[in-house]
């Protein structure tokens, strides 16, 4: 394609191809809370408010960063079929839940097509069990902290054992606030579903119904925190993901950024999980700041490492399910009583 195809439209298939892609984006409790806006040059990205979690996330800031991985993968999705890609971020100030427009315009030359990265969208997965007892090599963290600053964030690794140990404390506490409120745990429970497909969470070993009844029936904060200060202070590395400031752009960008560091920690053979309870749980988000040591707002605590085996995918929904005309987006947004006032 030429330059003067910009006003071509794209195909369809297309772009349901690089909405694969951003559907495959790690998202809080797998709640999956966007919506996309198909035009004929260009997508727009929506936050979808029905599916945040207000318990765990009340400022809706791992609902943004959940949008902004999905839109660092659409990013990459499009360069990897051949387009440049101009990303507007929150570009109507009316309109709340309208988190970006991305403007498709194709390559004329023999541009990065991004292979490597695109390769890992599929690939990468939470990885939450134990990871293998191997270091990581410097350089390779050297490079995850040019991802981070690339997308306008910093990814700071814990060096010192007193430092691990501290942050691995941190966590251990904020699994014993977050579980011993019944209201977080029913929020918890509500996306481990028994019967629906598509999202939310599994548990391995347990069938979901009982899953389910015993998260929201017990207090499981002791066991939960012991079991995480254990993964922590255990992992080859851990590593904050923050950025300057705390506002819906900061998360936004943090969501690329974290995207960013996960695909190409995969392109070194890494996996990563969450430790995110000290930034969840508002009262420990100061004391991992300061033993942080650095200015600015840690947004995603990651444990990091080799995998000692591969996991299945976790659920997705189906295009279908996220991808909108303005119609139907305008009666949800009514429902969840965030409607765009026109
Ligand atoms: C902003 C954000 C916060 C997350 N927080 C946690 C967390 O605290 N604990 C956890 O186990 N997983 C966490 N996850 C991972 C999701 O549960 C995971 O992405 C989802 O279940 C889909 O699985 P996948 O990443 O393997 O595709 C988080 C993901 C994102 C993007």
């Amino acid at each position: 394609m030429s330059e003067g195809t910009r006003n071509t439209p794209i195909p369809r298939d297309t772009l349901a191809a690089i909405l694969e892609s951003a559907t495959l984006a790690p998202s809080s409790h797998n709640t999956q809370p966007w919506r996309f806006e198909l035009g004929d040059n260009g997508i727009s990205l929506f936050a979808d408010r029905l599916r945040a979690l207000p318990v765990n996330d009340p400022d809706d800031r791992e609902l943004t960063i959940s949008c902004g991985c999905a839109l660092f993968n659409l990013r990459i999705a499009a360069a990897h079929a051949g387009f440049n890609t101009e990303c507007l971020l929150l570009p109507d100030l009316d309109d709340e839940d309208l988190l970006a427009n991305v403007l498709f315009t194709p390559v004329s030359g023999a541009e990065d097509r991004q292979t490597e990265l695109f390769r890992a969208i599929a690939r990468r997965r939470t990885y939450r069990k134990r990871f293998e007892p191997k270091q990581v090599p410097s350089d390779v963290l050297n490079i995850l902290e040019g991802s981070a600053e690339t997308e306008g964030a910093w990814f700071q690794v814990l060096e010192s054992e007193h430092a691990r140990h501290q942050v691995a404390e941190l966590v251990a506490e904020g699994d014993a606030a977050q579980w011993s409120n019944p209201s977080w745990r029913r929020e918890l429970a509500a996306w481990m579903h028994p019967r629906r497909k598509g999202d939310g969470l599994t548990v391995p070993g347990m069938v979901a119904p009982v899953a389910q009844l015993v998260v929201r029936t017990f207090d499981m904060g002791n066991g939960v925190g012991a079991k995480d200060r254990q993964l922590a202070d255990e992992s080859p590395v851990i590593a904050a993901l923050g950025t300057a400031g705390d506002g819906v752009e900061d998360w936004l960008k943090a969501g690329q950024a974290l995207e960013r560091v996960l695909l190409r920690s995969l392109g070194q053979g890494l996996q990563a999980s969450y430790l995110n309870q000290p930034i969840q749980v508002a009262v420990l988000r100061p004391k991992l700041q300061h033993l942080l040591g650095r200015s600015g707002f840690p947004q995603i605590l990651l444990r990091l490492g080799y995998p000692a085996t591969d996991l299945p995918a976790a659920p997705r929904r189906n295009l279908q399910e996220v991808v909108e005309t303005a119609d139907t987006r305008d009666i949800k947004a009514k429902q969840a009583g965030h409607g765009r006032q026109r």
